[in-house]
């Protein structure tokens, strides 16, 4: 390319008044607001307060679930963010973390990472429990609460769910006031879930979906954020909100606005029109995928998994069952587990097609039902994105 190219795009006026709003990061500051999620934050805060005016030991587990897009992430961290305002007024000496269990697997890296936080190194050498301990006297040293957020927890095993919840416990016995909030997916939790883990949670909030108007007012406050104005009109982000809507799910709007914008900027375009919404639409990865992902058993999520390599592998539009069963073989030994035999998989190839990860017909309807053959497809989503997200996530028991 030549630097002219580079120089115009620059040198044209920008879409967007402040892209970074529509980032992953971003929390509203001290002037902006986070809108139709008082009731979460109200019940948080309740929870929380006797941090506040208890004397002496106390502690708290709460479980924050939610499908993908929910606002589940956001609503935390923006509780934390004004809690903890909240207690620097009231000169109280509060650390919150967030931790995000993609990156923090193990009960070992978290507590680790809290130890680095409050600025002592566990050094190397020590065990969890050590370390739990050294944490535990070092905030009754300095009479200072913790509260950890544990974002998308089900990334942590059981056990270690387990002796995190059950240290906050065993920490405020300590006379220290240790809280956990755990964030997870419905259908990610019960995998992990266990009887002791729930006699060990005080409270769960259960988030709801917004309505079409809350959905809306969401988006409107957001573009506002986002966008100079007149660039993306109320009538294209009724479009925008029709999907998120459909999709139940926020994080498709942002994500869809984000593109249009960086399009528009590419081109030297003025405006976000609704072509370029519903082409946008088609770029952004869906998560709530995921959410039906999760629900397949070990070998229909490996069929699924095969569909996508076949179609990846041959550049075709559709694949054949035979074509799908032989990788179906290969993903099996790569995993290490044990293939079903060919009527089986037959089986899983149905079950994915009611459930609509995968769309199939018959190639030629017309001949005799012995000769017919089935063509396979997958309904929206492209093959190199759901590789993408079987080889982060390999399908296990
Ligand atoms: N009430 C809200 N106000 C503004 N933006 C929201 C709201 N709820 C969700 N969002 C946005 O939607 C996207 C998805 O929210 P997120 O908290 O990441 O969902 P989850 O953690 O439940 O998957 C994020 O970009 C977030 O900023
Ligand atoms: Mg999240």
């Amino acid at each position: 390319m030549d630097d002219d190219i580079f120089e115009k795009i620059l040198r044209t006026e920008s879409v967007f008044k402040d892209q970074a709003t529509l980032g992953q990061a971003w929390v509203p500051k001290k002037n902006q607001k986070l809108l139709a999620r008082d009731s979460e934050i109200k019940k948080l805060t309740a929870i929380h307060r006797p941090i506040i005016e208890t004397e002496g030991a106390y502690s708290v587990n709460t479980l924050v679930l939610g499908t993908g897009g929910i606002g589940k992430t956001l609503t935390v961290r923006f509780f934390g963010r004004r809690f903890r305002e909240a207690m620097l007024k009231r000169d109280i000496k509060l650390t919150i973390e967030y931790y995000d269990c993609l990156q923090h697997r193990t009960k070992s890296s978290i507590l680790r990472n809290i130890s680095e936080r409050l600025h002592y190194s566990a050094g190397h050498g020590y065990s969890d429990n050590e370390i739990m301990e050294q944490i535990l006297k070092e905030l009754k040293k300095r009479e200072e609460s913790l509260l950890i957020i544990l974002d998308e927890v089900h990334n942590l095993s059981s056990e270690d769910i387990l002796a995190l919840f059950n240290a906050s416990i065993g920490f405020g016995e300590a006379n220290t006031r240790f809280c956990i909030i755990a964030v997870s997916r419905p259908t990610d939790w019960y995998k992990v879930d266990n009887e002791k883990i729930s006699s060990r949670t005080q409270d769960i909030i259960k988030m709801k979906h917004y309505s079409r108007d809350e959905a809306f007012q969401i988006m409107q406050y957001r573009r506002n954020l986002a966008f100079r104005e007149g660039i993306l009109e109320d009538e294209n982000l009724e479009l925008i909100t029709d999907i998120v809507t459909e999709n139940q799910n926020m994080r498709m709007g942002i994500d869809i606005m984000r593109a249009c914008g960086i399009r528009a900027d590419e081109h030297g375009l003025s405006s976000i029109n609704s072509e370029m919404i519903l082409e946008s639409r088609n770029d952004i990865n869906p998560t709530f995928r995921a959410d039906v992902i999760d629900n397949l058993r070990l070998h229909e999520q490996v069929a699924l998994w095969s569909v996508a390599k076949a179609l990846l592998r041959s550049g075709d539009p559709y694949t054949k069952v035979e074509e799908t069963y032989d990788i179906y073989m290969m993903v099996c030994e790569e995993i290490n587990i044990k293939p079903h035999v060919q009527m089986s998989f037959r089986k899983y190839i149905r079950n994915l097609a009611n459930v609509k990860a995968i769309h199939k017909d018959y190639l030629n309807p017309t001949i005799e039902k012995k000769g017919r053959q089935l063509e396979i497809r997958l309904t929206d989503i492209s093959a190199e994105k759901l590789c993408e997200y079987f080889e982060k996530n390999i399908p296990n028991e």
